[in-house]
C-alpha cells in the first residue's frame, strides 16, 4: 500500500537541557544530537517503518546536511527520488531544546523547504498514481500544500492534513481535506478553543465540521485523542510509556493513523495506531530515530489495548 508525503525535511540539532531556557538566560545543557527531522520527513520514515511503500516529495539544499539526511532517509526504505536539490537555499535546520519532562521548544530555519512550489506539486502529482493517501503538514508553503491536496482530492486519494505548525486556514482548505489532525495549540489557532478534555474537543470538532472537513481528530497529548467522523465519535486514552523526548510524537501519530486507514482499519483502530505510534516516539531521543516500527506498535496495542 502506497503513501505519498509532501513536506519538510530538516537536520535537527537537539540539546537536552534541565529546563527550557528563559529569554536572556544561558543554560548548561547535558548533551546534544544531530539527526534528521522535519515534519514531512518524520512522517515519511514513520509510515515506512509501519509498513507502507512511501514516496517523499520535498527539497533540500545543495549542502552537507542535505546529503546526510537523504542518505539516512533512503536507508529507511523511503523513495527520496522525488526530493529536489535547491541550489539557492540551504537544507532546513531545526534548533531544539528538550527538558527533563520531555517537553520541547523548536526553532525552524526553513531554507529549501520554503521554496516548494509548482514544480514540486507536479512531481507529487505523478507520485499519486496508485496511492492510498497523501500526508501533508505546513512547514512548507501552504499554497503548495493546498494545491496538491486539491489534486489528490479530485483523484480520490485520502488527504490527511496535519495543520502544524499552527496557522489559520483559508475556507477553501476545508473542502479538500479528508482528515484534519490538530493538537491543542493548533486547534486553538483554527477555532479559538484550546481543548483540555473530550467535551471541549467535541465543541472544536463541531466548528471544523461546519467548515466542511468530514473527519476531525484532535490530539491532546497525555490527555488522549478525540475523533469525530460525523457518524462516529469517540475518545482514545493515551498509552502508558516512559516518555523522555516528545519531539515528532505528533508526526508519528499521523503516520500510524494514515497507515491504518490505508490498510482499511476502522476509525477507532486507526486512532489507536496513531496514539500508540506517538507514544512510542516519546520513548526515544530525537526525531527520525524515535519513529516507531510496526512490530513494537503491534506489541504495545496488544499489551494495552
Ligand atoms: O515535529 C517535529 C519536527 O519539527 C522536528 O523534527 C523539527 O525538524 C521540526 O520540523
Amino acid at each position: 500500500m502506497k503513501i505519498v508525503v509532501f513536506g519538510s525535511i530538516n537536520m535537527d540539532l537537539t540539546a537536552y537541557v534541565p529546563k527550557l531556557p528563559l529569554p536572556g538566560e544561558t543554560l548548561l545543557g547535558d548533551s546534544y544530537i544531530t539527526v534528521p527531522g522535519g515534519k514531512g520527513n518524520n512522517q515519511a520514515v514513520a509510515a515506512a517503518r509501519l509498513g507502507a511503500a512511501v514516496q517523499f516529495v520535498g527539497r533540500v539544499g545543495d549542502d552537507i546536511f542535505g546529503k546526510q539526511v537523504l542518505k539516512i532517509v533512503a536507508a529507511e526504505n523511503v523513495d527520496v527520488s522525488p526530493v529536489a536539490v535547491d541550489t539557492e537555499k540551504g537544507t532546513g535546520l531545526a534548533v531544539i531544546s528538550v527538558d527533563k519532562n520531555a517537553e520541547n521548544a523548536i526553532t525552524v530555519i526553513s531554507g529549501a523547504n520554503w521554496t516548494l512550489g509548482d514544480s514540486d506539486v507536479a512531481r507529487a502529482e505523478q507520485c499519486l498514481d496508485g496511492a492510498a493517501a497523501l500526508m501533508l503538514q505546513i512547514e512548507v508553503p501552504l499554497e503548495a500544500s493546498l494545491h496538491i491536496a486539491e489534486i489528490a482530492h479530485q483523484r480520490n486519494v485520502k488527504v490527511i492534513f496535519d495543520p502544524a505548525p499552527a496557522v489559520s486556514l483559508p475556507d477553501k482548505a476545508y473542502q479538500v481535506i479528508d482528515f484534519i489532525t490538530p493538537n491543542e495549540t493548533e486547534t486553538e489557532v483554527l477555532v479559538g478553543i484550546k481543548p483540555q478534555n473530550e467535551s471541549e474537543a467535541k465543541q472544536a470538532a463541531a466548528i471544523l465540521h461546519q467548515r466542511g472537513v468530514k473527519n476531525v481528530i484532535i490530539k491532546m497529548g497525555a490527555k488522549g485523542v478525540y475523533y469525530d467522523t460525523g457518524t462516529d465519535q469517540g475518545f482514545v486514552k493515551p498509552y502508558h510509556v516512559k516518555s523522555i523526548d516528545s519531539v515528532a510524537a505528533g508526526d508519528a501519530f499521523n503516520a500510524g493513523l494514515t497507515v491504518a486507514l490505508a490498510e482499511g482499519k476502522d476509525i477507532k483502530e486507526a486512532v489507536r495506531w496513531g496514539a500508540a505510534a506517538g507514544a512510542i516516539a516519546t520513548t526515544r531521543k530525537g526525531a527520525l530515530p524515535a519513529m516507531p516500527h510496526r512490530e513494537e506498535l503491534l506489541h504495545l496495542i496488544a499489551q494495552q489495548g
